[in-house]
């Protein structure tokens, strides 16, 4: 046998020998309950028991991972060329690779599904559930092993801590208070089974920054006028993170939060460029501060790097940032203060989501 042959046979070997323990580990499954066991191979077969689950997942950001066009972009994963991009986005189960800093594995079969419920629920030959399990559950078809991990934040952290977001919280005041991931990201709700009783459930909608709400419930913005020592004014808008159990914007990718301040004349109109020596600020009257993680590519934009540095202007859990514009009130009755996300750094500002938009006038 040459030596390629060799290693072929042996690796058909194997492959014989996995299917046959494969087999003899989902035939054990049935011992658990009375029920025929679930297809453990794909998250579909949840789906006849938990539609309502899988609704909300379905509409989830999780479930668009490998689909999400903003993801697929050229730039980005180009369609998933970039094979680095694949364990999180088609992961396989994180109680599989290791919860915690471990790292994730890529999935090879129904990538489609993104951030399936067996990433998070399959454990080999079980599923997993909540610590305290619903009344019914240990006979169930899936026979949820209750487990304490699958609501910590070691479930969501070999995804979500590539930037920081679980180290951040776990530094905050909500980890010191026992408020999770969960409490923010996943709310009570109320299950029917088919019998019409009911039982408490958890959404899987996983809002986060696609979402208005969630955005609205991160930050404070508050305005105040100030009297410099030379008898001058000046408006200080601050924002605080009053609401992320994170750093704001949160961030494994690309988000950023823009705050603008546009000073309007007596007649409502924005105060002209700059020209009479008064700094304003760098677009007809307006002045801007980005509260951002930078970015990978900002090296390569030299435009941005000008604009906002190079330092993390993220708001972390709890923190106030604030960005204060002079002003003549002989000229200036009133401010526009903005608060725009944006999904990437490039967005417009009319691109971007108004989590804050007032006119208040300046007394
Ligand atoms: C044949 C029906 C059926 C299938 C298929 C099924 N389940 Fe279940 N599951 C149940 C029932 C019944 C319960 C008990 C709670 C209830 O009555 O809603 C349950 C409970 C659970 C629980 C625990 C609920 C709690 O609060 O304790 C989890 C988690 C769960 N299932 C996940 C899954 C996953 C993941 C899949 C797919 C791999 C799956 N189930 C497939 C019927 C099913
Ligand atoms: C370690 C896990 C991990 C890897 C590897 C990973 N991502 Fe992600 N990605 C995430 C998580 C988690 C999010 C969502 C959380 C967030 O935006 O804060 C995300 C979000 C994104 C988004 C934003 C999607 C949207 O709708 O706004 C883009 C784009 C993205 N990833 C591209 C990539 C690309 C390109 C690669 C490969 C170079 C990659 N990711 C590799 C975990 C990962
Ligand atoms: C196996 C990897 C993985 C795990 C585990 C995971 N996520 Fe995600 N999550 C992702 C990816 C990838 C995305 C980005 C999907 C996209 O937009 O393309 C995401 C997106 C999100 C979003 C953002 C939605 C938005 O609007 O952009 C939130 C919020 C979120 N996850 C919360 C959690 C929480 C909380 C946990 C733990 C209970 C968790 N995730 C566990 C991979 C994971
Ligand atoms: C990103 C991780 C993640 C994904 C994806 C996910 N789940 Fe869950 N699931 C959880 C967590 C966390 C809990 C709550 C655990 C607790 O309360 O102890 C949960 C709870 C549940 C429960 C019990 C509570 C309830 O609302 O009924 C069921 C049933 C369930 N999941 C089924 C599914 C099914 C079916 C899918 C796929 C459609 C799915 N899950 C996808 C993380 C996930
Ligand atoms: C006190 C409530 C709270 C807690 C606790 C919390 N979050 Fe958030 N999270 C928010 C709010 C509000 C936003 C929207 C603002 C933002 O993007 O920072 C958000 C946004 C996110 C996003 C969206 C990022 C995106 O790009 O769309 C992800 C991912 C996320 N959180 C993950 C987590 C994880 C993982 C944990 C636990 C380690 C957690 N969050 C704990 C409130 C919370």
């Amino acid at each position: 046998m040459s030596r390629t042959a060799r290693v072929l046979a042996a690796a058909a070997l194997l492959l014989l020998f996995g299917g046959a323990l494969l087999f003899l580990q989902e035939g054990g499954g049935g011992a658990r309950g009375a029920a025929a066991p679930v297809d453990l191979t794909t998250s579909t077969s949840c789906r006849a028991c938990h539609q309502d689950v899988w609704d909300e997942w379905a509409a989830s950001w999780h479930a668009q991972a490998y689909t999400d066009p903003l993801v697929l972009a050229p730039a980005q994963s180009d369609n998933f060329r970039k094979e680095e991009c694949l364990p999180c986005h088609a992961p396989a189960p994180v109680f599989e690779s290791g919860l915690g800093k471990q790292r994730v594995f890529e999935r090879v079969t129904e990538r489609e599904l993104g951030v399936d419920c067996l990433s998070c629920h399959r454990a080999h030959d079980r599923v997993v559930g909540p610590a305290s399990a619903a009344a019914g559950a240990a006979t169930a078809a899936c026979a949820p092993e209750p487990t304490l991990a699958l609501a910590s934040p070691a479930l969501c952290a070999p995804c979500h801590n590539q930037h920081t977001t679980v180290d951040e919280w776990e530094a905050s005041s909500y980890a010191k208070a026992g408020v999770t991931c969960l409490d923010c990201h996943m709310q009570p709700v109320t299950r029917t089974r088919p019998d019409g009783s009911t039982r408490p459930g958890r959404s899987h909608l996983f809002p986060g920054g696609h979402d208005l709400a969630t955005l609205q419930r991160a930050g404070t913005v508050e305005h105040a006028v100030e009297s410099l020592p030379d008898g001058s004014r000046q408006l200080r808008v601050q924002v605080t993170n009053s609401g992320a159990g994170h750093n704001y914007p949160a961030d494994a990718r690309h988000r950023a939060l823009d705050l603008v301040i546009t000073l309007l004349q007596h007649d409502g109109i924005a105060v002209p460029p700059r020209d009479s020596g008064r700094g304003y600020g760098r677009e007809r009257g307006t002045a801007r501060r980005r509260f951002r993680n930078p970015y990978r590519e900002e090296t390569e934009r030299l435009t941005n790097l000008e604009r906002y540095g190079r330092e993390n202007t993220q708001i972390i859990a709890g923190e106030t940032l604030s960005l204060a514009v002079p002003f003549d009130p002989a000229v200036v009755a009133s401010a526009r203060i903005e608060l725009i996300y944006k999904l990437t750094p490039i967005q417009l500002d009319d691109e971007g989501v108004r989590v804050h938009d007032a006119t208040v006038p300046l007394r």
